[in-house]
């Protein structure tokens, strides 16, 4: 069955991010390349200190090719300005390199990538992390937690808080700028927005990339 492939016979022996981005373009490990408009690979300089790892592209990612340039992508940034972090700066990527949605209407709904989906696209991920070598590896929402750091990883309590990993220095999580697009009030969401950004501020202080 398709379904229990990976991308890992994709992946070159002296991968580049451009040679990476390249080869997912035509990627078919799951049966998401089919839902998808395209590959949506991370972006960012390959010398980036810092990766974002996201859950999957949304409906502007999709339609784009590039991640984090939606709604949840413009709260991502907005952070990052606020806590003096520039965007070119870090490398942005996803678990899924393809977007997975449901028609309601005429929208395109998000749906979450299932653990064969994640399995199949992980070696992309691997890839970008073995080529980058990050210092730091933030997740971002429990999803991407779940898959970098492990099923037990708990983001509303363990937010911003650092674990042992074999894939970068430094890896935590925080929440999904997405959730806070959800947050029932502007209070709420103004609230929310605060967390986020002291997120990242604790994690570059505690790297020390400022001061
Ligand atoms: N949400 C994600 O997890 N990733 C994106 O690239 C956009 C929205
Ligand atoms: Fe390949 Fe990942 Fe797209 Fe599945 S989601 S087809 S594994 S790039």
């Amino acid at each position: 069955m398709k379904d229990v492939d990976t991308a890992a016979p994709l992946i070159p022996s002296r991968p580049t991010l451009k040679k990476l981005q390249v080869v997912a373009a035509g990627c078919q490990a799951c049966h998401l390349w089919k839902i998808g408009t395209q590959t949506v690979f991370g972006e960012g300089k390959p010398s980036s200190t810092v990766m974002f790892v996201g859950e999957q592209p949304g409906d502007k990612e999709d339609l784009s090719g590039h991640p984090f340039v939606g709604p949840a992508g413009a709260l991502l940034d907005k952070a990052l300005a606020e806590a003096g972090i520039d965007r070119k700066s870090v490398y942005v990527t996803n678990v899924v390199k393809h977007f997975k949605w449901e028609a309601r209407g005429k929208r395109r709904i998000h749906k979450k990538p299932n653990a064969a989906e994640i399995t199949a696209c992980r070696p992309w991920l691997e890839a970008e992390v073995a080529v980058v070598k990050p210092r730091a590896i933030i997740c971002l929402g429990s999803t991407a937690a779940q898959a970098v750091i492990g099923p037990k990883f708990r983001v509303s309590i363990q937010r911003a808080q650092f674990v042992e990993s074999s894939l970068a220095p430094f890896v935590t999580a925080t929440v999904h700028p997405s959730s806070i697009l959800r947050a029932p009030t502007d209070d709420a969401r103004h609230e929310e927005m605060q967390r986020f950004t002291d997120d990242l501020k604790k994690i570059w202080r505690a790297l020390s990339l400022s001061s």
